[in-house]
This record gives structure tokens, C-alpha cells and sequence, in this order.
């Protein structure tokens, strides 16, 4: 038997006799009116949790298509909800969506810290790095699609080839007839040249701007924004000499190189590097002009 209970009985009946009925009845229904507040304070604490949690998911709207299977041949969106905590990148809540909602969602990134290049897609209308953008820095929901003007594989992964291709076409690595005269001297580079090619030794191969790029859209052949800057790199390096500059500008002057480019500056909106691509690629018209000046 529970030992409470006369315990009980005698508090009541004592408290009976010491008080008068319409007291304890009082106390009893203060009591109550305590715990009724008590539970509507924890009933509008959840219902704020709640209201919270909700305004902490991302809505995000990816773009879908695998031409292997069978019924998932018609590009679509799929819808993903992603809870947010600060800081949370683009990639962050794709990864999030994949290893939690659906496993078959393929897209590229290594780094995660806008090195590697891998992840660029078109983000809300434009080209960005999903590991350098913050899902705060957009608006709902976030669309997020392949590059533009390149063939999708799947899902998000486009094929790069085409780009390869015109980076490798400008040659993109040292070359030099100019060494050193000593067999251990250092082949030197002065602060001012560095400080002319800084900007262009940054690109991550990342192929933004090539999708930002109408002309490229429209011109396969056009070398495009990434080939030009990286043949900027090594045309302006002093010490690659006069004959490799003169072999370099052969290939930036023929018909789908420099000439190309209308100034639309679209490049170096995306670049997630901040390379002046637009300034490069005009830089190397006036030396594609000088280089064929003629003094009779
Ligand atoms: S130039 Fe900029 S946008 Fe283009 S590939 Fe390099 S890093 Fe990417
Ligand atoms: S994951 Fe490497 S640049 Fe974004």
C-alpha cells in the first residue's frame, strides 16, 4: 500500500479544519490556473521551435536527368528540403540532399574550398562555385542546374572535354629557348612581370566563364575565355622570350582566338577567381596588333 496516500488524507482533513472551505477552494483553483499557464508557455515554446525549424530549411530545386535509365531519360526538377545551419554552402546542401533523400543525385566537388574547380554549376541564373557560395547569399527557391552550353551527363556533371580541348590548343605549360647562360643559373623573373601575370596564373579550370560566354555558345571553335587567359599567362611571361611570345600570338591572332571576343565582360562577372579575363583577352588584342605592324 502506497504510503502517500494517508499522508494525503491527513493534509486535507487538517487543512480542513484549520481553514474554511471557500480558502482551500482558492488555493485549489490558483493552482490550477498555474499550471494551465504552465502548459500554454510550453505549448507556444514548441510551436516557435517549430516555426523556427521551418524557416531554417532550403528549398532546393535540382535539375535531373540520366540518360541510362529508363523513365529518368526526361530532364525534370526534383525538390529537396535541407535543414540550414550557418555557414552552409550550395554544396554543403547538396551533399546533405544526396546522402540523406536520394543517393542516385551525381554532381562533382573535391576540395570544397574553391581550389579544385570541380563544382561549378549554374546557380540561380548564374555561374558559381557551390562550394564558395552561401545559401544565405540567395534567394528561394535555389535552382541549381548543370553549366549551360555544355552536354550533361548526368544530373549536374557536364562533359568537360570541350574545354580541355581549347586549353590544351593554346599550349598551356613553360616553354623557353631562352635559358640561362650558366648551366646552375636560376632562370629569373622580375617583381614587375610577376606582379603582370599574378592574376592570371589564379584560374582553377573551373570552366565558368566558357559557359558565361555567348560567343562560345554560338563559335565551337572559339578558343574561349579560360584558353586566352591561360596563353595570357605565359605570353606576357618574359621569360619564355621574344620567339615563343611570337609563336604564342600565332595562335591567339588565327580566326577563333582573340577576335572573337565582344567585350561582354560575362567572364569576368562569373570568374570565381577575380580574374580580369575581359582586360586579358583586350591586352593581347593590342599585342596581336603590334606584333603585325608594318613599317615601310
Ligand atoms: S578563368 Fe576563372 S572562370 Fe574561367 S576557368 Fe579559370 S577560374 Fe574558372
Ligand atoms: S569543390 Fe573544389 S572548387 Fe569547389
Amino acid at each position: 500500500m502506497s504510503t502517500q496516500l494517508p499522508d494525503q488524507t491527513e493534509d486535507e482533513s487538517s487543512a480542513g479544519e484549520a481553514e474554511p472551505t471557500s480558502a482551500a477552494q482558492e488555493r485549489r483553483m490558483a493552482k490550477k490556473r498555474e499550471r494551465a499557464a504552465e502548459r500554454d508557455e510550453k505549448r507556444q515554446a514548441e510551436e516557435a521551435e517549430a516555426a523556427l525549424a521551418d524557416e531554417e530549411t532550403y528549398h532546393l530545386k535540382v535539375f535531373r536527368y540520366d540518360p541510362e535509365i529508363e523513365g529518368k531519360k526526361e530532364p525534370r526538377f526534383d525538390d529537396f528540403h535541407v535543414p540550414y545551419h550557418k555557414g552552409m554552402t550550395v554544396l554543403d546542401a547538396l551533399m546533405y540532399a544526396r546522402d540523406t533523400y536520394d543517393s542516385s543525385l551525381t554532381f562533382r566537388h573535391s576540395c570544397r574550398q574553391a581550389v579544385c574547380g570541380s563544382d561549378a554549376m549554374f546557380v540561380n541564373g548564374r555561374q558559381r562555385l557551390c562550394c564558395k557560395t552561401q545559401l544565405s547569399d540567395l534567394e528561394e527557391p535555389v535552382r541549381i542546374e548543370p553549366l549551360p552550353h555544355a552536354e550533361v551527363v548526368k544530373d549536374l556533371v557536364v562533359d568537360m572535354e570541350h574545354f580541355y580541348d581549347q586549353m590544351e590548343a593554346v599550349e598551356p605549360y613553360f616553354q623557353t629557348n631562352d635559358l640561362p647562360d650558366g648551366e646552375l643559373e636560376e632562370q629569373r623573373q622580375s617583381r614587375e612581370n610577376r606582379e603582370k601575370v599574378k592574376m592570371s596564373t589564379r584560374c582553377i579550370w573551373c570552366g565558368a566563364c566558357m559557359s558565361s560566354c555567348n560567343i562560345a555558345a554560338g563559335d565551337n571553335e572559339y578558343l574561349g575565355p579560360a584558353a586566352i587567359n591561360k596563353a595570357y599567362r605565359f605570353t606576357m611571361d618574359e621569360r619564355e622570350g621574344e620567339d615563343m611570345k611570337q609563336q604564342r600570338l600565332e595562335i591567339l591572332e588565327q580566326e577563333h582566338g582573340v577576335w572573337r571576343c565582344q567585350t561582354q565582360f560575362s567572364c569576368t562577372e562569373v570568374c570565381p577567381k577575380d580574374i580580369p579575363l575581359t582586360e586579358h583577352i583586350q591586352e593581347l588584342k593590342r599585342e596581336a596588333v603590334k606584333n603585325n605592324l608594318k613599317f615601310w
